[in-house]
């Protein structure tokens, strides 16, 4: 669930082949332990495992949706619950997931599934002027189940890949190691991975560039009036208007009160920390 970026390369790719009234072939990269594995179209489909299921309520579409999927299991085998991995669309967003979800396989919880867009059945497109979720779309059957938050949806996928924790890659996001573990900032940290990390940096780290850094040189939560910075995040539109604008309204149904003040507690902390990335 986010808002498309102007992606010029794939834009113009397309546009060459719509003249020729074809999608070009698309190929989703994974990049684990024993290597670099890259999977065509053609290949996902022709997996013994590929079948169709159907979404009920698809965060992207906003309505119930079928796809030829493969388990996100057969593309990760080899890595464990406790690993991290990352997902990386072609317009630059970036969802940070513990592969654990990913991995699940029980018929009763959430299941992560690779949505493979057919060239020859495209899907349709996710707004006026806008590309479809293809080629590469993660989708969750029974994500209340597991709580997948819809950053966790990430479409035009190009590459899966894993790597270490968030707080090992970029120990300036980090709170103050004397805190405890359940310390309500850590939890917020953990929160501000699901939730904003996919499009937002932190005292200049995180891989993506979609929305201001939330820390450098200042904080939201040090220039926002009280009060408007929850409701920001709540709907961004609520507090000014362009058209341009691309941060999606957070309803409390993705993410609660309880957790929305925790990741505002975890900013209000890391403001404090601004040097530590000096
Ligand atoms: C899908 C991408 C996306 C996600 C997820 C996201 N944001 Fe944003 N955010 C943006 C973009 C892009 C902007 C810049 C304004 C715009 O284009 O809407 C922005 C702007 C902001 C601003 C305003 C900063 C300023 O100075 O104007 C704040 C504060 C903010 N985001 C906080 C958050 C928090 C906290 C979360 C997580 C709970 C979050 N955002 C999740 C994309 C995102």
């Amino acid at each position: 669930m986010r808002a498309w970026v102007a992606f010029i390369p794939l834009i113009c790719s397309l546009t060459v082949s719509a003249a020729e009234g074809v999608k070009p072939s698309a190929q989703l990269t994974v990049e684990l332990a024993d290597g670099v594995h890259t999977w065509t179209t053609a290949q996902l489909l022709a997996l013994p495992q590929a079948q169709t299921i159907k979404i009920p309520e698809d965060v992207s579409y906003k309505r119930a949706m079928t796809y030829r999927v493969v388990p996100m299991a057969v593309l990760l085998k080899g890595v464990n619950p406790e690993q991290h991995l990352q997902a990386v669309a072609t317009d630059g967003f970036a969802a940070e997931m513990s592969a654990g979800p990913l991995l699940a396989t029980e018929k009763t919880g959430s299941r992560a599934w690779l949505a493979i867009e057919d060239p020859s059945k495209p899907w349709p497109e996710l707004g006026k002027d806008k590309q479809t979720a293809g080629p590469f779309y993660l989708v969750w059957t029974q994500p209340k189940a597991g709580n997948i938050s819809p950053e966790q949806w990430p479409y035009a996928m190009a590459k899966v890949r894993l790597l270490a924790s968030v707080a090992e890659r970029f120990p300036v996001m980090r709170p103050d190691p004397a805190l405890a573990a359940d310390d309500p900032v850590n939890q917020g940290f953990a929160i501000y991975q699901k939730s904003c990390m996919a499009c937002h940096r932190l005292n200049g780290a995180g891989d993506s560039q979609l929305g201001p850094d939330l820390n450098h040189p200042h904080s939201p939560t040090e220039y926002f009036a009280a009060g408007y910075l929850k409701s920001y995040i709540r709907d961004p539109q609520s507090l000014r208007q362009w058209t341009q604008a691309k941060m999606p309204a957070i309803p409390a149904s993705v993410l609660s009160d309880g957790d929305l003040d925790l990741v505002i507690g975890y900013l209000k902390h890391m403001a404090q920390r601004r040097d530590v990335a000096k």
